[in-house]
């Protein structure tokens, strides 16, 4: 990193006007932020100025160099088997990465699979997991290598010290209304993952009412910048866009994503999770060079399920033991005869809302807590049939849930246009 001095108000100007920020100005900016030398207040005028303005391939992939300069690399060329990791911009029922990752492993690859809490609409990986009786998060970073080399699979929390750049930057995007800038999306979710040492990476980009991002254009412009930041970096990366308007599967909520996950394990599930588990296995397969595998293969011969019971095992979780199942339900019923719309975003507000999410950082979710769908999109119903299932422990909760839900699941006369369900992909 440069050693360089620059005066923060420069940097800001640079960039307020148009400009093209220098390599040494992104590595000083970056390092000077982490150790507190910039003040929150520059750097969230900087932040609303790339949000403005923009920034160039060659300053993103610097800026992002400079956020993983900014903490610990994780390398993992010498296990016994090739990395390859996922990564989901995060939608409604998006519970891929539970199947997915003993799924890769069992058909040769290692996945190490370093993931977040929920905070908002969307859940989160590790809160769905701890949902299992015993299941450990938290590993050390030798622990993570010999579950690498022995089962090829770890979901875990990511390490304290991977772009602490990103970790302030991000709390204070949260703050100042510039979480939106594509460049900074981009940079700090493939600061983390490109720390995380994998040699190859598939990103699962979310567009539509659940997402982050809700139009196509914004969605692929953003798989384009990851792509390009993975590609610069040395990663393997590609990126597919895939459909978020409606809810992956039918059920949000930590246990009933865990329990709908090992469905799809054994060989079940719906369509719609299967379709896309095996979408991005064979892209993760194929980063690697292991594309003469077939995973559908390993889901149907039980080795994907002896992967992930392994895996959950060796996390201290029991993966016979029953699931948490919230206290209390209300069902929904269909507002009129015809076809069925899922409003993704509606659902996962519910969901959050019935205590499935987190509204701070340092709240507890509830492991039984969501929503459970009879019903999809495009399914004819009739007037007064149970649609859907909300589970709390606080039934207080069920009034605001059935608000977030209002309008949530429109009911028409002719079926809705079918959607695919991978809009795009993208690749170096
Ligand atoms: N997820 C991240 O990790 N960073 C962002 O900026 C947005 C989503």
């Amino acid at each position: 990193m440069s050693q360089q001095q620059f005066a923060a108000v420069d940097v800001i100007r640079t960039k307020r006007d148009r400009g093209e920020l220098s390599d040494a100005q992104i590595d000083w900016v970056v390092d000077a932020y982490t150790r507190g030398e910039v003040a929150e207040e520059q750097m969230s005028a900087l932040a609303m100025a790339v949000l403005l303005n923009g920034m160039t391939r060659a300053e993103v992939s610097r800026w992002t160099g400079a956020m993983i300069a900014s903490g610990a690399r994780l390398d993992f060329t010498d296990l016994p088997r090739p990395s390859v990791d996922k990564h989901s911009t995060g939608g409604v029922g998006d519970k891929t990465t539970l199947p997915l990752a003993p799924l890769v492993a069992a058909c040769g690859a290692a996945v190490p699979q370093l993931s977040g809490r929920g905070l908002g609409h969307t859940g989160g990986t590790l809160d769905k997991l701890e949902a299992i009786p015993g299941w450990r998060a938290s590993l050390t970073l030798p622990e993570i290598r010999a579950q690498l080399t022995d089962l090829g699979a770890v979901i875990c929390a990511a390490t304290g010290d991977l772009a602490p750049a990103d970790k302030k930057l991000y709390a204070l995007r949260d703050v100042t209304g510039t979480v939106e800038a594509i460049p900074l999306i981009a940079s700090s979710i493939m600061s983390k993952k490109i720390a995380e040492g994998t040699s190859a990476l598939v990103l699962d980009v979310k567009t539509g009412s659940g997402a982050f991002m809700k139009e196509l254009a914004q969605s692929v412009e953003l798989a384009r910048t990851m792509v390009d930041l993975g590609t610069d970096a040395g990663v393997r990366t590609v990126a597919v866009v895939t459909d978020m308007s409606t809810v992956l599967g039918r059920t949000a909520g930590n246990a009933l994503e865990v329990r709908e996950s090992v469905e799809v394990l054994a060989g079940g599930g719906p369509a719609d999770l299967v379709e896309l588990t095996l979408v991005l296995a064979r892209e993760m397969l194929a980063a690697v060079g292991l594309d003469a595998v077939d995973p559908a293969d390993a889901l149907a011969d039980g080795r994907a399920m002896d992967a992930w019971r392994r895996m959950v095992a060796a996390q201290g979780g029991d993966p016979d033991a029953p699931l948490p199942v919230a206290r209390h339900t209300q069902d929904v019923l269909a507002p009129a005869d015809g076809f069925l719309h899922v409003d993704a975003m509606a659902v996962g507000v519910a969901a959050w809302r019935l205590g499935a999410g987190r509204s701070r950082r340092e709240e507890a979710v509830q492991a039984g807590a969501g929503v459970e769908l009879h019903a999809v999109r495009g399914d004819r119903v009739r007037a007064g049939q149970r649609i859907a299932t909300l589970h709390t422990d606080t039934p207080e909760r069920f009034e605001w849930a059935v608000q977030a839900l209002e309008g949530g699941f429109p009911v028409s006369a002719t079926a809705p246009e079918p959607v695919p369900l991978v809009h795009q992909r993208v690749t170096a």
